[in-house]
Order: C-alpha cells, then sequence, then structure tokens
C-alpha cells in the first residue's frame, strides 16, 4: 500500500501538468488526480492567456493593468516577476505545440479582455484551455518518468504529525513526506512517500451554489493545507465572473467569455440602457470587480434575475468564427447570439487566495510547493486581471521546477510515516447526509458571502457553517472514507476560510466589498 517517487504532484490541471514534464527531466513523477485526467478548471478556460507579444504593447502596460485590478495590495516584485517571464513560458507551450490562433501575417492573433489596456490575450478561439489541456495529457501521456494515476483522491498531505509529534501553526519548521491518496476503484488508501509534494489541485467554486468551475472544484488544496497547519491567506477574495449564461440548474454554469466583450458586445440591463458607462468610464470593459458589483446592483435595483449582453451589431461570420464554442452553446439553448441578446449572471469563478507561497513556488510546508490556483503568489492582489490565471501557473512551474531539482537530492523518503488507520469506520449509508449538508454550504454562502457582503451576513454565516462542520467532523471519523465525505470536509474548512477573512478585513476592496465598512483603508491602517 506504499508508493514511492521523487516528485508527487497533486492535479492534473495546467499547473500540474507542466510542472509534472519539466520535473521529469530530473526524477519519477507520479500524478494523482480525482477524476479523469483532464477533469480541471483549466480545459474549461476560453479566452486566453495574458502577455505582452507586440507593439504597442510592452511590460509596463500589463504590470500597470495587473496592479490596477489588483487594487493596491498585489506583491509588485511578483507582478514584475509574471509578466517578464510570461512570453518565455508561453513560448515553452507553443514548443510543446499549444495551437495559439494566428493572422494571416504569421503573428498571433491577441484579443483584449477586462481591465486590459492593450490587445496581449493568446488564444486558441475561445477553447484555449481544452487546446492547452489535450496538448499537456499528450506529452505527459509519452514520458516515460510520469506515473499518472486517475481516480486517485488525495485526502490529507504527510507531515511530522503522522510520525507522532504534536505539529503547530506557529511551528516554522514543518516538512511534507508525501500525501495519503484514496483509489477510488478499490476504495484503498495508498501512502504516497515523495521527496517533493505539489499542491496543483486548482479552485473551489463549488463552496457556492453557481459557478463556472466543473464538479472537481472543491477546494481540498486549500484545506489539505490548512489542516496541516500551512499558511493561507486572502480567502475573502473572491471572484465573480460577470458574464455567465443565465440558466438557471445547469452545472457548472456557461461562461459567457470576456473576450467577447473586449470584441465589442455591449452590457445592457432590461430597459436597454448601456448602465456601465454609470458606474465606470471603461464601460463593460471595466475590471471584473466593478462589472460584476454594477450588475449585481442592476439587478438588486430593478429585481430582475439577469442583464444583457448584446452582440448583435457586430459581424456576424467573424462572431461564429472567433467564438464558436459560446456560440455553439448558446444556439442549443435556443438563443443565437448573432441576432438575440444573451441572458448573463454574475457567478463564482476564481479564488484570488490560497496557499501562500514565495516565489519558487514554496510554501510554508518545507518540500510542499503550491502552483496555479490554488496557490497564494501575490500577483493577483483583490481582484485577479482577466487571464492572468493560466499565465501564473506557467511561471510559477517552471519556477518551481527549478528551485526543487537542486533540492532533489538531499532529501529522503521518510519510511516511518504508517499506513491509513481504518479502525474504528463503517459504511456510510445515508449518502443524504452528505449531499444535504452540502447544499446547505452552497446556500450559507451564496445568500451571506457573496458580491456584497456585512458583518451581520457574515457573522450569520459563521455560526450556520459551525454546526455543520460539526457534524461533518463526527460523521467523517464514523465513516469510511469517501471522496463525498472528504470534498464536504473540505469545502467547510474553505468556507470558514472565507468568512474568517472577510470578517477580518474592514474595509472594501478589489473583490470585497462590506456596506458596513464602503470605504477602502488607508495601507496604514490595514491589518
Ligand atoms: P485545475 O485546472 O482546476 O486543475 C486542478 C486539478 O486538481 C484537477 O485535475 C483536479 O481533478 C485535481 N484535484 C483537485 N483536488 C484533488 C484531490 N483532492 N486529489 C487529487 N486531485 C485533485 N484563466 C485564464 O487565465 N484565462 C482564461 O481564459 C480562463 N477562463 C476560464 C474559464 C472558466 C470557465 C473557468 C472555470 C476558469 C477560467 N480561467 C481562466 C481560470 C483558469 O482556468 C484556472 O484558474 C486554471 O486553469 C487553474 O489551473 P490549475 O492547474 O491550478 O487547476
Ligand atoms: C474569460 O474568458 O472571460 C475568462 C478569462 C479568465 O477567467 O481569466
Amino acid at each position: 500500500m506504499r508508493k514511492r517517487t521523487d516528485f508527487l504532484v497533486i492535479g492534473s490541471g495546467i499547473a500540474g501538468l507542466t510542472f509534472a514534464l519539466k520535473a521529469a527531466r530530473f526524477g519519477k513523477v507520479s500524478i494523482v488526480t480525482k477524476g479523469a485526467i483532464d477533469d480541471s478548471n483549466t480545459r474549461y478556460a476560453q479566452g486566453g492567456i495574458a502577455a505582452v507579444f507586440s507593439e504597442p504593447d510592452n511590460f509596463e502596460k500589463h504590470i500597470h493593468d495587473t496592479l490596477i485590478a489588483g487594487d493596491g495590495i498585489c506583491n509588485e516584485e511578483v507582478v514584475r516577476l509574471v509578466v517578464q517571464e510570461a512570453p518565455a513560458r508561453i513560448e515553452d507551450l507553443i514548443g510543446l505545440g499549444v495551437p495559439f490562433d494566428k493572422k494571416q501575417d504569421g503573428t498571433y492573433d491577441l484579443a483584449k479582455e477586462g481591465g486590459h489596456t492593450e490587445y496581449r490575450i493568446l488564444h486558441a478561439k475561445d477553447r484555449t484551455g481544452e487546446a492547452i489541456e489535450e496538448t499537456l495529457i499528450s506529452k505527459v501521456k509519452e514520458d516515460p518518468n510520469i506515473d499518472i494515476y486517475e481516480n486517485h483522491f488525495a485526502i490529507e498531505i504527510l507531515t511530522q504529525h503522522h510520525l507522532g509529534v504534536e505539529v503547530k501553526r506557529s511551528n516554522p519548521h514543518i516538512k511534507c513526506f508525501g500525501a495519503y491518496v484514496l483509489d477510488q476503484k478499490d476504495q484503498k488508501v495508498y501512502t504516497f512517500l515523495s521527496r517533493i509534494t505539489v499542491m496543483a489541485t486548482g479552485g473551489l467554486g463549488n463552496v457556492y451554489q453557481t459557478t463556472t468551475n466543473p464538479e472537481i472544484a472543491t477546494g481540498d488544496g486549500v484545506a489539505m493545507v490548512y489542516r496541516a497547519k500551512g499558511t493561507i491567506e486572502n480567502m475573502e477574495f473572491i471572484q465573480f465572473h460577470p458574464t455567465s449564461l443565465y440558466d438557471p440548474g445547469k452545472k457548472p454554469s456557461f461562461l459567457i467569455t470576456e473576450a467577447l466583450r473586449g470584441y465589442g458586445a455591449i452590457l445592457k440591463n432590461m430597459a436597454g440602457e448601456k448602465f456601465m458607462n454609470r458606474y465606470d468610464n471603461r464601460g463593460s470593459l471595466a475590471p471584473r470587480d466593478i462589472v460584476a458589483r454594477a450588475i449585481d446592483n442592476e439587478m438588486k435595483i430593478w429585481g430582475d434575475d439577469h442583464v444583457w449582453l448584446d452582440c448583435t451589431h457586430l459581424d456576424s461570420a467573424g462572431l461564429r468564427d472567433h467564438f464558436p464554442n459560446v456560440y455553439e452553446h448558446c444556439l442549443q439553448r435556443g438563443i443565437d447570439i448573432t441576432k438575440d441578446m444573451i441572458p448573463v449572471v454574475p457567478c463564482v469563478h476564481y479564488s484570488c487566495g490560497g496557499i501562500k507561497v514565495d516565489t519558487n513556488g514554496q510554501s510554508n510546508i518545507d518540500r510542499l510547493y503550491a502552483l496555479g490556483e490554488v496557490s497564494s503568489t501575490g500577483l493577483h492582489g483583490a481582484n485577479r486581471l482577466a487571464s492572468n490565471s493560466l499565465v501564473e501557473a506557467i511561471v510559477y512551474s517552471h519556477m518551481a521546477v527549478m528551485h526543487s531539482e537542486k533540492r532533489l537530492k538531499g532529501l529522503v523518503i521518510e519510511e516511518k510515516v504508517p499506513d491509513w488507520d481504518y479502525k474504528g469506520t463503517t459504511h456510510l449509508e445515508e449518502m443524504v447526509l452528505i449531499t444535504q449538508s452540502l447544499k446547505e454550504v452552497q446556500m450559507i454562502m451564496s445568500n451571506y458571502v457573496g458580491i456584497v457582503r456585512s458583518d451581520l451576513r457574515l457573522n450569520r454565516a459563521m455560526v450556520r457553517l459551525e454546526i455543520l462542520y460539526k457534524e461533518t467532523e463526527n460523521l467523517y471519523k464514523r465513516s469510511l472514507v469517501s471522496r463525498k465525505i472528504c470534498e464536504l470536509r473540505n469545502l467547510i474548512n474553505v468556507g470558514y476560510l472565507i468568512i474568517k477573512m472577510a470578517m477580518n478585513r474592514k474595509e472594501s476592496i478589489g473583490l470585497h466589498y462590506s456596506i458596513d465598512y464602503p470605504k477602502k483603508s488607508t495601507s496604514e491602517f490595514r491589518s
């Protein structure tokens, strides 16, 4: 029941796969992923990947746009690093065969999205994530140094706690030795022992009722690392994408890419007014936090269920050619985007915070790196600039490989970690206990911890979540371990972190807006 590897990579999105491909030059890599290998947020990415590729754009403009979107609390050193490394790391993807769209003159067809002052988004139509994920998967499958474990769910990371040592959050010397991983086919828990462990588990959208994220996005990495006493930050900054298709009950919510607004589509309220200019002089292309809040406000003022995104004035052949994914999906739902306005609502899309890492992607737990959406690098600050996520993942994967391979030889596999203890657990007979609690968590988060927050709502959410926490911990201890109970537990953990960090922030900034503290603090008063 034990497996040994140099690099244990948890997750098979862009972060995990790009790390695995580069790390395989230096040692044996095991990728564990809880579903099929392509089950990831990455696969759903539409708009593209941001980088400076041609004039009149330059690094300073991309840096400036990222800092503005982040509302003053990005780490500027990190922003500079990512923006300057981005073109080289995208060249790596191109070298692997990712087919970014080109114009007839052979240069890249660069798009624009909210908050960007230049055209700098490389894309493959509006199926960029699929193109990246497929290319990376074909490469990892060819690599003899990489083993892929699909349907393997990481339950918890291994630290000195598993050797019987008390580990405290204040302990600066926590080490990671691998992870306990559930093989969902035989229901056995394997002890994966590794020299280096990489958390690349993606986002957490399913802590809310409606999200653009697929069902794998349950915040597992953040919860595992938090329980192991690692440092988590900025969880209050939950990004709502302004334009998901209004299609009640559909999971995940279908994204209407921001690139469509970059192409000329305009937001209108139900009265047909181009309302965005009342909120921001960048109109429909203002940064996401501003657009999402404006839509939320319009819907509340008028009591409407959605607003409209209008592309009917745009060239219809161009629309079909650039946005085949959006065009086809909407057509299946009875909306011809070349003739009909699209009903849209904001919905949960991205987690700006996560496991705190340094510029090598190292967490405060030694031998544990965190990459991609699960991490908090300092790039996004209080609000992520569109298409800056995929690029962050590839830049940090590269840094993490460069850093960890130098350490590899000096690290030993920790054999003293015991195997998983099944004692005292029985089969869970009532799935309803899990499914009902999951719905309650999602309802609490959507109703009380949404786009607009208040002390009253956050307190109410915390009290209710506490009840679910106690019930679920109790259930977890009695039950045979399963993916569903672990995911519920993880969602409750991340819900708690979002609420707690939102309560601690006594100001409105970026994605966090509180009616009790409507102003931004000056930095000297920020805790
Ligand atoms: P993911 O791609 O989500 O991969 C996480 C992996 O971890 C998955 O394989 C999952 O199964 C696995 N996993 C999770 N928990 C466990 C566990 N406990 N055990 C084992 N495996 C586990 N960003 C952009 O920059 N540009 C865009 O155009 C863009 N469009 C987007 C459109 C949509 C609809 C969505 C949802 C997101 C979009 N984003 C975009 C955001 C971006 O796609 C993600 O932030 C990024 O893909 C995250 O990559 P990742 O590798 O960190 O995580
Ligand atoms: C989009 O295509 O609008 C999503 C881009 C992103 O999330 O960065």
